[in-house]
């Protein structure tokens, strides 16, 4: 049972600024829900009741999202207006939030390896909050727990792209095992189109065996210096195994404003309005 979830949550989010200037990227309201409590809320479902949050400076209204606001509760106490409350109470009765500051923006490998105190020495699912994944079903991180209990190694979430937008993704190449499930034996960070293993595009839900901290640890920074977790991934791959998992669902890009707008447009007609 995986009972731990990291959210890496430090980035700058430049793609969205003047807005993510004072405000983090991961509180941007999909209509009337921050990014970060779908993530949150998807966790949960999967059973990962530990939420581990790894923040960075100006990222304070993460922390405070996750806790009690007294003057809040205080005011509308009693009033109509209590249950637009309602969802973020559910998800403070049901999940514990850890948090670590990381303190150098230094990638997603690094973000990751910040986590590992919150972490210890059990596999954990990773969610990055700016993927929005929503599924009628089981949700993205449940399918992913699912079929780690068959075969107990990383498991990344992939998605089919068209090949012109692979360079914006790292991309796997493997075997398939089953319809939707590979074994994979390469990954490839950000390649030209014409490099590409395949379209078979990382998204951001994984689930992660311990073993990566010390992998992360040895890991080099790129060229950029960012620690990616591809390359730690990469190194995994190679020893024992990393499954890469076609889910079930959509997932709208919020880390970029064409996919925002997509999923406010999605969450608003299809979620929002029918509740
Ligand atoms: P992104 O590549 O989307 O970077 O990070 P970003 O800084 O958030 O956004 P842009 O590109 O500047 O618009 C992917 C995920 O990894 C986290 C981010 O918060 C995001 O959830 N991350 C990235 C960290 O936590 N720390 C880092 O050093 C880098």
């Amino acid at each position: 049972m995986i009972t731990k979830c990291l959210f890496p949550v430090a980035g700058y989010g430049t793609r969205f600024l003047p807005a993510t200037k004072s405000m983090p990227k991961e509180m941007l309201p999909v209509v009337n829900k921050p990014l970060v409590q779908y993530g949150v809320e998807e966790a949960l479902e999967a059973g990962m009741t530990t939420c581990a949050l790894v923040t960075g400076r100006g990222k304070r209204a993460i922390a405070d999202h996750f806790d009690i606001s007294f003057e809040l509760e205080h005011q509308i106490s009693g009033t109509g207006k209590e249950r637009y409350l309602d969802s973020i109470r559910n998800v403070l009765d049901k999940g514990v939030f850890t948090m670590v500051r990381q303190r150098e923006m230094k990638g997603l490998g690094h973000a990751i390896l910040t986590g590992e105190s919150l972490i210890g020495h059990e596999p954990f699912g990773v969610v990055l909050s700016d993927d929005l994944c929503l599924n009628d079903g089981p949700g993205v991180l449940s399918q992913m727990a699912e079929l780690y209990r068959q075969f107990r190694c990383s498991i990344v979430a992939i998605q089919e792209v068209p090949m012109e937008d692979v360079n914006k993704y790292g991309v796997i190449a493997g075997e398939a095992l089953k319809d939707g499930v590979y074994r994979v034996d390469k990954m490839v960070e950000k390649p030209d189109p014409a490099d590409a293993p395949s379209n078979l595009a990382i998204i951001g839900r994984y689930i992660l065996t311990p073993d990566i901290f010390d992998i992360l640890r040895e890991t080099e920074p790129g060229a950029n210096g960012e620690i990616q977790l591809t390359d730690a991934l990469q190194t995994q791959a190679q020893r024992g195994c990393v499954m890469a998992y076609r889910f079930k669902g959509r997932r709208f890009d919020c880390g970029s404003v064409p996919g925002f707008v997509e999923a406010t447009n999605y969450v608003y007609e299809n979620i929002y309005s029918n509740q």
